[in-house]
């Protein structure tokens, strides 16, 4: 597997008992995706980077799936995944321990492909837009949630003005966020008919101290490959930039959700 692959699944497994009261936009967000996909019959279901299993949950919801297949390196996910929807009756449940470039499912095999927040974190997402492309039959629908370009400005700027500058850190931003032009190129790419794309942007108003726990159970892994002391030093200095920026209200910024829906041509 990749080692960025390694770094980001490692990662999440380590936070995976905090991630669900650390992210609870997540969940809503997993839930608004799967509202938006068309109406239709939806058997097999495959979903990409499934984490703990919130948009599954909201598909079996929706649709009531006859069989689910979640997909996700992070050993520690699948397992609270598992013990989530293991034991629904009615729903056969199917887990694999890959990332998203190497599933081991069969092509042209799902009527439904979910991703929800987990794109941003594929590292060649041409490659994850056609390995999902090929999972669909004909006909079926693909639908992605992931962090959209523009957001979290205000930290980006706190962190590309502490020195040393971490360009790891820093760079990571740029290298997961996207816009809708680009996710539209993806899908066109991968053969698929994009069918609604579109960008939501919010300003959330926090405490310095949630935001940098939602951080530390989603990205915490990335700041960097320093020792434990330089990473909390690194670390202080962030949450001291932020108090400095946060005003009466706590500490603000905006956040952008990309979501897409896309048609695999009949
Ligand atoms: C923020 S969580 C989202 C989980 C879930 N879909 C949800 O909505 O709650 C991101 C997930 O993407 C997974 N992930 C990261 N890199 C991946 C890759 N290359 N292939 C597949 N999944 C990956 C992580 O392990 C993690 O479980």
């Amino acid at each position: 597997m990749h080692r960025s692959h390694e770094s980001v699944s490692g990662g999440f497994t380590e936070t995976a008992s905090d991630y669900e009261d650390a992210v609870r936009f997540n969940i809503e967000g997993a839930q608004r995706l799967v509202l938006s996909i068309p109406p239709g019959r939806y058997d097999d279901v495959l979903d990409v980077g499934c984490g703990t299993g919130w948009a599954a949950q909201a598909v079996i919801d929706r649709f009531h799936p006859a069989r689910i297949t979640g997909v996700d390196p992070a050993e520690g996910m699948l397992e609270k995944f598992q013990a989530k929807l293991g034991g629904l009756e009615g729903v056969d449940v199917t887990l694999a321990k890959a990332d998203v470039e190497h599933m081991p499912v069969a092509d042209a095999s799902f009527d439904l492909v979910v991703c929800s927040m987990a794109y941003h974190w594929f590292p060649r997402k041409w490659e994850a837009a056609a390995a999902m492309a090929r999972a669909l039959k004909p006909g079926g629908v693909v639908a992605i949630l992931m962090s959209g370009r523009g957001g979290e400005q205000a930290y980006r700027d706190v962190i590309s003005n502490i020195e040393p500058i971490n360009y790891r850190w820093v760079g990571a931003f740029d290298g997961n966020l996207r816009s809708v032009p680009e996710m539209e190129d993806y899908l066109v790419q991968a053969g698929l008919e994009p069918v609604d794309i579109w960008m939501e942007t919010r300003v959330r108003h926090t405490t310095v101290e949630a935001y940098m726990e939602r951080m530390r159970v989603v990205a915490g892994h990335m700041i960097g490959d320093q020792s434990e002391a330089e990473v909390a030093e690194y670390v202080a200095k962030i949450e001291a930039g932020l108090r400095a920026r946060s005003g009466p209200r706590g500490w603000s910024y905006e956040f952008a959700k990309l979501f897409a829906i896309a048609r695999k041509p009949a």
